[in-house]
């Protein structure tokens, strides 16, 4: 110890000396004598209510898991197995399906004020869907703790169902700006679930409203990229190119356009790294093996890392 103190510079020799008796002292202040062999004691406080006003009887008001209807969506875990390791496979799915629906009202209501002109709001949620992103991508970590033979414990009791089905997924997709309109083919036998899908293929998509915000800027934008059918997949433009150049050319005039591509910059990178540890965590629990929704798995799942929702974003980076 005296050895790991010469080692120090003497400002720090002095103070974290100080710090550290003082802490010592205290420790030895809060243990019993009977402890005091054994090392410091954690000092223990029941927590004293007498002040609060709790309300202990609720009368007629709801509950906190009534207002979150939590009865409803705590029982929504029915393992098809009896693996221990099924709870988490599933959890971590439907996490992922609630922050999708978050995402989903924060991009469409940013997406209505992108289309009236009206871009703080807009900012404000296209800041909180990079932070549930990152949420997502964090929690690829929590699901690397399944093993393989966790996994092929059950995998049999899933059938053909797989995330490929996940209409929130394909709809943040759409609504993002890359569509793909066969991916729709699989929700067929879901009417609801189809007919919403089929508005967000044949809707402008965000990227479609800011390139129209970009005209009403006075950018040379091509008509065919103003108006078209949008359920056909989104081709890079040279003209659309050259206008987000000249906005990071001029930030000072474009301020708020300039804030908008960062926006949408961080967006398609979150998107990236979420399909990125999507596969790397898909590779290390199933491998090479094909996926439930019948795809190659790991294979079919590489494609998507060359997909851009924002391509001339990425490629004026060079000419900056
Ligand atoms: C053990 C865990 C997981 C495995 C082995 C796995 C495997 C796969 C595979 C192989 C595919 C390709 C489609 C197929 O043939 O099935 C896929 C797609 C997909 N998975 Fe997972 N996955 C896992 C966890 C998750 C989680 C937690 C989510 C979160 C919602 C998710 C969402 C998706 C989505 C959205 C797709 C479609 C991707 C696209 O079409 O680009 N997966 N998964």
């Amino acid at each position: 110890m005296d050895q790991f103190w010469q080692q120090q510079k003497p400002f720090a020799r002095r103070t974290e000396r100080v710090i550290v008796v003082a802490a010592i002292d205290h420790w030895k202040t809060c243990m019993h004598d009977d402890d005091k062999p054994a090392g410091p004691a954690m000092p223990y406080r029941p927590r004293d209510l007498s002040d609060e006003q709790v309300h202990w009887d609720l009368g007629e008001s709801q509950s906190y898991g009534q207002y979150l209807n939590l009865e409803k969506i705590l029982s929504a875990q029915q393992p098809a197995s009896y693996e221990h390791d099924e709870m988490l496979f599933i959890i971590i799915h439907q996490a992922s399906e609630l922050w999708m629906k978050l995402c989903l009202h924060e991009l469409t209501a940013a997406l209505d004020h992108i289309r009236r002109d009206d871009l703080g709001p807009s900012f404000k949620m296209l800041t909180r869907v990079a932070r549930i992103q990152a949420q997502l991508v964090q929690s690829w970590d929590v699901l690397a703790t399944l093993t393989p033979a966790d996994y092929s414990a059950f995998r049999n009791h899933l059938g053909r169902a797989s995330g490929f089905q996940s209409v929130q997924y394909r709809l943040l997709e759409f609504i993002i700006g890359n569509k793909t309109a066969q991916m729709i083919e699989v929700h067929k036998r879901e009417a609801d679930a189809y007919a919403t899908l089929q508005r967000a293929l044949h809707s402008p998509s965000l990227y479609d409203e800011c390139l129209r915000l970009l005209s009403r800027r006075g950018f040379e934008i091509p008509d065919d990229y103003l108006d078209r059918d949008w359920s056909q997949p989104y081709r890079p433009s040279k003209q659309v190119a050259a206008a987000w150049l000249a906005v990071y050319h001029s930030v000072d005039d474009h301020w708020d356009l300039y804030e908008l591509a960062e926006k949408l910059v961080d967006l398609d990178q979150k998107f990236q790294l979420w399909r990125f540890s999507h596969m790397k965590t898909v590779e290390r629990i199933i491998g090479y093996k094909r996926g439930t929704g019948g795809t190659g798995g790991v294979s079919y799942l590489a494609k998507a890392l060359e997909l851009y929702f924002f391509p001339e974003l990425w490629t004026i980076r060079t000419a900056m």
